[in-house]
C-alpha cells in the first residue's frame, strides 16, 4: 500500500517518512517517532544537528518493529564537514542511534570541505556502514561539481520544496540525467507560514474528505519526490500517513503548483552562514 522508491543504486525508500526536526530530544522524539512506526510509517528523517538522534534510536526500539524493517537517515552536520571529522562523526551518529549501520547518510550543507567529505562518504558506502549516500541543499552547480568529482552519484538531495516554494527546476535537473531522487524538506512549507489555511487547499481537500495538509502531502507524491512531513502529534503524525485513497486531479495539481511564490522558507544553499 506504501509506496516505495527505488534510488539509483537498486536500494528502496519509503516515498513518506516521519521528520524530525525541532522535535525536542526526549519524550517528544521518542513518541513521535514510536507512534509514527506504530502507524505504519517506515522512514525516519534526522540529523546529528537536530540533537535527536539518541530519542529516535530509543523511539525505534520501543516501537517493537525491528531495526532492518526501518529506513533510517541521518546528516554530517557542517561543522564536522568543515574539520574533515566525516568518519568520528558518522560512528558518533551511529553510537547515539544505537545502530550499526545507516540507510542514507547525507551532507547536511555543502559547506566548506564538502568535496572531501564525500570521498569519505564513498569510502564509508564501500565498506558497507551505509546502504546509500547523498547531499542535502545542493544547487545546479554544487551537484555539477560533484558529478565532476566522483562516478558515484548522489542518491538523493535533500532540498526545500513546497507549494510556497516550489523549486521545480531543481527538481527536473535532479530527477533528469543524474538520477537523483529528491526529498523535499519543509514540505508543508515549514511552521510559520500559513499554507495550511489556504482556502484553494481546504477546497481541495473537501472534495476528497481531507485536510489541507493531506493535500500536500498528496500533491508531493504524485510529483515523484520524497516527503518527510514533521509533526508532534500522534493524530497529525497518523492523518499524514492516510494519503493512499485518493488522487488528485492534473488541474488540482496545477492549482496547487501555482501557489509558488519563488521565495524560500529556509535557509539560502548559497549564501548561509552556520
Ligand atoms: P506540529 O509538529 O505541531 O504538528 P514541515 O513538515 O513543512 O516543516 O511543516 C511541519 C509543520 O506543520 C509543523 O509546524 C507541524 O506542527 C505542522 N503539521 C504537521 N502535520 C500537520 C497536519 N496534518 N495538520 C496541521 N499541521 C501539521
Amino acid at each position: 500500500q506504501q509506496p516505495m522508491i527505488k534510488l539509483n543504486n537498486g536500494i528502496s525508500i519509503p516515498q513518506l517518512g516521519l521528520g524530525v526536526f525541532q522535535t525536542q530530544e526526549g519524550d517528544e522524539t521518542v513518541n513521535a517517532v514510536r507512534w509514527a512506526l506504530q502507524a505504519g510509517y517506515r522512514h525516519i528523517d534526522t540529523a546529528k544537528v537536530y540533537g535527536n538522534e539518541s530519542s529516535v534510536g530509543k523511539g525505534i526500539a520501543q516501537s517493537g518493529i525491528p531495526r532492518r524493517d526501518v529506513f533510517v537517515t541521518t546528516k554530517l552536520w557542517n561543522e564536522d564537514i568543515r574539520s574533515g571529522r566525516t568518519r568520528q562523526a558518522f560512528e558518533e551518529s551511529l553510537d547515539r542511534l544505537n545502530t550499526d549501520y545507516i540507510d542514507l547518510y547525507l551532507i547536511h550543507w555543502p559547506t566548506e570541505g564538502w568535496q572531501k567529505a564525500w570521498e569519505d562518504m564513498e569510502e564509508l558506502y564501500q565498506d558497507r556502514r551505509v546502504r546509500a549516500i547523498g547531499v542535502c541543499n545542493f544547487e545546479q552547480h554544487h551537484l555539477d561539481e560533484l558529478h565532476a568529482l566522483s562516478s558515484l552519484k548522489p542518491a538523493v538531495n535533500q532540498i526545500e520544496s513546497s507549494p510556497i516554494f516550489v523549486n521545480q527546476a531543481l527538481i527536473d535537473y535532479c530527477q533528469g540525467e543524474l538520477r537523483t531522487d529528491v526529498e523535499v524538506w519543509s514540505p508543508l512549507g515549514g511552521s510559520g507560514t500559513h499554507l495550511l489555511s489556504n482556502a484553494e487547499l481546504t477546497a481541495i481537500g473537501n472534495k476528497y474528505g481531507k485536510s489541507p495538509a493531506q493535500v500536500v502531502i498528496r500533491w508531493q507524491l504524485q510529483r515523484g519526490v520524497i516527503v518527510i512531513p514533521k509533526s508532534i502529534h500522534q493524530d497529525r503524525i497518523v492523518q499524514n500517513l492516510d494519503v493512499c485513497d485518493f488522487e488528485l486531479t492534473e488541474e488540482q495539481m496545477m492549482t496547487i503548483s501555482a501557489m509558488d511564490t519563488g521565495q524560500r522558507v529556509g535557509a539560502d544553499p548559497d549564501n548561509f552562514d552556520f
